[in-house]
């Protein structure tokens, strides 16, 4: 029989500090109707002391809680993240550290906005392919630590936000990540970027005045690509499966625009009551947008077990994903 791996925990966590879009007006030229109409964010959070790791163990540890899990039994911890704590270790091997979980491999991968959805299919996989049981997959970052706080462009658009799912094999057959694609297209780089920190430009006064240590973003370009792209894959999933606007439960789609999320909807022709949508309250939280939408509904007893869900996300590389999930959390 083949092993599907399905999601049994999930969790997240918001630092407790805001910044509203009136506290952005006090930064840079932009006001909140401008913010409100164009993007749907009002507020971020923000975490002022502590690094990514910081953001991510709260939410494993509730995992461990609700599981009573013994960080022992965890064989792998995958990180999905941009601003990971540094270059090296990874802050899989951090957070590895800092819940004692001795036993589990781990290791950071980078897919932007699309990095949950990466994770989360390598997750699965590991778990298919029978070598692993228990698989942390982490969306976490400190998007505010890569932002210039002088450009409206982007400033105004993410936050920061860490959300944890466990993975198991499926005890049900059918049940869990069925289906997925993934996609990249490298000729994305040159409108969503940082250039500086990394061996092409490493920090030197000049990259620090130039400020190439902070996200540059072609807000214009990317929204047009991130249309097609999330609506398209998410298409193309609903139909691998034989799936309609009326089957499909719950959409999860990546939280960058508002109007992202209702083009994405409308192509696939689902009633807007069935998507998941926070930016009103976190912004972009790039790799933790969709852990944390999972977390926030599931706890709020929304999903239903045995419910359709499909993830959708689009992101910097360009990478772009959809994963279709049946439910199997009570
Ligand atoms: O998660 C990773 C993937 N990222 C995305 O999916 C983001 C995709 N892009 C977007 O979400 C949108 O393009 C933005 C929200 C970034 C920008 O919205 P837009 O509707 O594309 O605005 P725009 O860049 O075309 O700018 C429209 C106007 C410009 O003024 P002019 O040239 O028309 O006079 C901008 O200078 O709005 C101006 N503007 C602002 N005004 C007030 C740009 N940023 C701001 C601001 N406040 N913060």
């Amino acid at each position: 029989m083949k092993i599907n791996a399905t999601i049994t925990a999930v969790s997240h966590f918001v630092p407790k500090d805001k910044i509203t879009n009136h506290d952005l007006e006090k930064l840079v030229d932009t006001n909140d109707e401008w913010i409100r109409s164009r993007t749907g964010i009002s507020e971020r959070r923000i975490l002022k002391n502590g690094a990514t790791s910081d953001l991510a163990i709260p939410a494993i540890k509730k995992i461990i809680e609700q599981k009573n899990l013994d960080p022992l039994e965890i064989d792998a911890i995958i990180v999905a993240t941009v601003t990971p704590d540094m270059f090296f270790p990874s802050t899989a091997c951090i957070i590895q550290q800092k819940i004692v979980a001795k036993n589990a491999i781990a290791f950071d991968l980078s897919a932007a906005c699309s990095g949950f959805l990466y994770a989360l299919v390598v997750g699965a996989q590991m778990i298919e392919s029978g070598s692993r049981k228990k698989v942390l997959v982490i969306g976490a970052d400190k998007m505010s630590s890569i932002l210039d706080y002088k450009d409206r462009n982007t400033c105004i658009l993410f936050g920061d936000g860490a959300g944890v799912v466990l993975l198991e094999p499926s005890p049900i057959e059918n049940y869990g990540i069925i289906d997925h694609r993934l996609y990249s297209d490298g000729s994305g780089a040159e409108f969503l970027y940082m250039k500086g920190s990394g061996s092409l430009n490493p920090p030197t006064h000049e990259t620090i005045d130039k400020g190439l240590h902070y996200l540059v973003q072609d807000g214009k370009a990317v929204f047009k690509e991130a249309v097609l792209g999330m609506a398209n894959v998410s298409v193309e999933v609903m139909q691998r499966n034989n799936l309609t606007s009326e089957t499909v439960d719950w959409l999860v789609p990546h939280q960058a625009n508002l109007r992202i999320i209702d083009a994405c909807a409308e192509r696939m022709g689902i009633d807007k009551s069935k998507v998941m949508i926070n930016i009103d309250r976190y912004g972009n939280t790039t790799a933790a947008t969709i852990p944390i939408c999972l977390s926030e509904w599931h706890e709020q007893g929304k999903i239903k077990k045995g419910q359709n869900l499909i993830l959708s996300s689009f992101g910097a590389g360009y990478t772009w994903g959809a994963v279709y999930i049946k439910w199997s959390i009570d």
